[in-house]
């Protein structure tokens, strides 16, 4: 069977499932506590502007690795008392954290994920030690020893508004939605990035200090090249497959998009073995040393940007519509969630954010139908619950109000 074949026959399997069951928030941004009961593929989160729908959609992005789709920081998230107006800062309701919890059901198996922050005591240099927030994550009330460990269990991939300035804005959300694709596909990745990203800031303090242990700067140096270069060819072997996918799946209502990167390592590793790279990866680091120390700008040697093409136009993104940005970033999207179910066999949880927005109504349809489709769990909120009327049967509907959120049912 062709590899085409192959995926559409497992697209085809009723079977194909993963959704949370069961939403349970505590203290979580406007929600003292909220627990909602999910049956439906499509829970629709209809009402008013800061009436907290994406807040919902944020506590099931916690749910996977990271800092969720708005990538808050951890205090911020908590509930802040809103009422205490004579206070020049908000105060916190209480001093226990937030938490999430969710019953999730994938193919035939159960299991509970819940994520809490907790304080622990840090030891930073010079013996100092501090007391510092960090989220934990469990699996069946078993603590995981880190939240890359997620990505096992769980894909949860999201679109949001903010993510309509993707192919304007700066590299960095480029990398870093590419490092989520990469992540989806390969736990090790986020774990290689928080890797280089220690080994990184140790190397920068020595340099700094000035007490320079040139034997640690080596040893440093000689686990970044390492890494360095395995981050570059995890992203540049998702962006071939990405591409094949779309090469082999070509969509027939969203415009396919073609994926380059623009990275001094992947360009070179299109030429030259690892081993190779590596060792001018180390060098560059050498070379840098000098110049951290002047200029703050630091290593950029996994600076890579994600640059995305039209295919069909050879038009590069960021001169595209908008509508058009939108109708590429949910090509890519669609063949993400398509393509980890194929190949990894992992059904994924999508969290659209507005998505309807910049999209006519034939392309937003379309876009549910495909998600419909692929049978797969989809959060959707809107300020208009009309929107969904096509999709009444598979929709469970909620309206968002007063810091809570009640299910309703519509007569279209
Ligand atoms: N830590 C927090 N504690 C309490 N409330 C918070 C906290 N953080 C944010 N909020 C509240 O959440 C509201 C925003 O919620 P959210 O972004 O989910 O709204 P929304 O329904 O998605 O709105 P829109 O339609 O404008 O996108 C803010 O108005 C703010 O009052
Ligand atoms: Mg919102």
């Amino acid at each position: 069977m062709s590899a085409v074949a192959f995926c559409n026959s497992i697209i085809d399997d009723a079977k194909v499932r993963s959704a949370v069951k069961r939403l349970t928030l505590v203290n979580f941004r406007n929600y003292k506590y909220l627990r909602l009961n999910l049956k439906k593929p499509f829970i629709v989160l209809g009402g008013e502007n800061g009436s907290g729908k994406t807040n919902v959609l944020e506590a099931v992005s916690f749910l996977s690795q990271g800092r969720g789709l708005r990538n808050a920081k951890l205090a911020e998230v908590k509930t802040f008392d809103f009422l205490a107006k004579q206070q020049s800062s908000p105060v916190f309701i209480n001093n226990s954290g937030w938490a999430v919890s969710a019953q999730v059901e994938k193919f035939d198996e159960e299991f509970n994920i819940g994520t809490a922050v907790e304080s622990v005591l840090k030891e930073f240099d010079y013996n100092e030690t501090k007391e510092v927030e960090r989220r934990i994550v469990q699996i069946n009330n078993q603590k995981l020893s880190s939240q890359n460990e997620l990505g096992n269990y769980l894909s949860i991939i999201w679109v949001t508004p903010q993510m309509d300035r993707l192919f304007q804005g700066g590299a960095q959300l480029r990398r870093s939605f590419l490092d989520r694709i990469v992540y989806a596909f390969d736990v090790e990745h986020a774990r290689r990035i928080s890797a280089y990203d220690n080994l990184y800031r140790q190397w920068l303090q020595i340099l700094k200090s000035g007490n320079i242990n040139t034997s640690w700067l080596e040893a440093l140096e000689e686990q970044m090249s390492g890494i360095g270069v395995a981050i570059a060819a995890a992203r540049r072997e998702q962006v071939q497959k990405l591409n094949t996918f779309i090469e082999q799946n070509p969509d027939d209502t969203f415009p396919d998009a073609l994926l380059a990167l623009d990275g001094t390592i992947e360009t070179m590793l299109d030429e030259k073995p690892a081993i190779y790279v590596e060792d001018y990866y180390r060098e560059s680091l050498f070379n840098q040393r000098r110049n951290i120390l002047f200029n703050d700008a630091g290593n950029n040697l996994n600076k890579t940007d994600l640059c995305v093409i039209y295919k069909k136009k050879n038009v590069p993104a960021a001169l595209c519509s908008t509508g058009e940005q939108k109708s590429l970033l949910l090509n890519i999207i669609l063949a993400q969630a398509k393509s980890l179910l194929c190949s990894r066999g992992m059904p994924s949880i999508l969290l659209l954010d507005e998505v309807a927005a910049h999209l006519d109504e034939m392309k937003r349809d379309a876009f549910l139908a495909k998600i419909q489709n692929l049978q797969l769990q989809a959060w959707l909120t809107t300020t208009d619950l009309s929107e969904f009327v096509s999709f009444r049967d598979i929709s469970q509907f909620f309206e968002v109000k007063d810091n809570t959120v009640k299910e309703v049912s519509l007569s279209f």
